[in-house]
């Protein structure tokens, strides 16, 4: 993606509201994912110092080239400097010159060993923050939505190719590898994560690799798979069976299918998140197949395969997100019987004003 003035302004903006409601003045951006949707830097290192006023760019000389070129298309939005030593030194050079008094910096990303080390330099305070970037990335911007159904509308091509890839004799590994070719002629960068063909005994494995197996007729094959187009992932899952099902690997198939659907209507904005998990789990359990359900019903997707939200039973501990316009994940129930096999059917939905867009159909 392209970053606009504009886009980058907006985030910018939304940025520093979250930085200054944390009680600090300045947040140091550590997680490459971060700093790639605040700048648009794709960097494989990279830091941001972000001001009430200034936002710093920190590359080292690998990407001086690339990265000046990016922020001077961006106008003054951005600065971008490079160092002669590290990146933490760079970074309390920054602290120092621009006056910051409390900096923030990312608890969740930055290793304990480099938080006390920009500690102790004293520049400013330096204190733990959590999610503050990420709140704005939650709410896909219309660039974000318009690549991310692009990728979307590629992946379900690749889908429908699925069915013809699965024929008795080849290995689950065959097909994985025709997979990420197909996702690849798709105008996809990478795959978004290693790509799981399960077949038979395996398909009751919820993240399996894929081996050398053979399939054979009568199983169950789950396929899950997912790609990175022009920055954003998105994440399908697709069961097939070779040959006529068993009445137990129909029955399984159809209760998922069932849970799926239950839940992608039931995706609507200011619902809590753990609803649309209810919704898929009540099915599985009116099934019987509750204990068969043991992982969350989905998650966000993004520059990150997985990201906010969570879509998953409620916990004591963490908060339960309420939906809005613009956020997008994954809706993925499946059950896993050993003996009979597993299944698991993924689809991606962008949440709108009066319900959801399927995106991967
Ligand atoms: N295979 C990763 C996922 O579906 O979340
Ligand atoms: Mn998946
Ligand atoms: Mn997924």
């Amino acid at each position: 993606v392209i970053l606009t003035t504009e886009s980058v302004g907006t985030r910018l903006a939304r940025v520093r509201g979250h930085t200054k409601a944390a009680g600090v003045d300045t947040l140091v951006v550590t997680h490459l994912p971060n700093i790639q949707y605040l700048t648009g830097f794709a960097g494989t290192a990279g830091a941001v110092v972000l001001g009430p006023d200034r936002c710093v760019l920190l590359v080292d000389s690998r990407y001086v080239t690339a990265a000046a070129a990016l922020t001077a298309s961006l106008g003054r939005l951005i600065a971008m400097e490079t160092f002669e030593h590290s990146y933490d030194e760079a970074i309390i050079d920054v602290l120092r010159r621009d006056g910051s008094e409390r900096a923030g910096i990312e608890a969740a990303y930055l290793p304990v060993s480099r938080f006390h080390g920009l500690a102790a330099a004293g520049a400013a305070l330096v204190v733990p923050t959590e999610r503050i970037v990420e709140q704005s990335r939650v709410i896909k911007d219309g660039l974000e939505i318009a690549t991310i159904r692009e990728a979307g509308r590629r992946l379900a091509r690749v889908a429908a190719e699925a069915p013809g890839l699965v024929r008795e004799g080849r290995t689950e590994r065959d097909i994985a590898w025709d997979l990420e070719a197909a996702m690849r002629a798709e105008g996809f960068s990478k795959p978004a994560f290693e790509t799981i063909v399960a077949s038979g005994p395996n398909s009751a494995l919820p993240h399996a690799r894929p081996t050398g197996r053979k399939l054979n007729r009568g199983e169950l094959t789950v396929l899950d798979f997912g790609g990175v187009y022009d920055g954003y992932c998105v994440d399908l899952s697709r069961t097939v069976q070779l040959g006529a099902p068993a009445d137990s690997q129909a029955r399984l198939f159809e209760a998922v299918r069932e849970a799926q659907d239950a839940a992608i209507r039931t995706v609507r904005p200011r619902l809590r998140a753990s609803a649309i998990d209810a919704a898929a789990r009540t099915v599985l359990e009116r099934h019987g197949l509750g204990a068969a359900f043991g992982h969350g019903t989905g998650h966000g997707l993004g520059l990150e395969v997985h990201e906010e939200p969570r879509i998953s039973r409620p916990s004591p501990r963490i908060v339960d997100p309420v939906l809005e316009p613009g956020m997008v994940f994954t809706i993925e129930p499946g059950a896993y019987v050993p003996g009979i096999g597993g299944v698991r059917i993924e689809d991606d939905v962008l949440v709108t004003e009066d319900g959801c867009e399927v995106l991967t159909r």
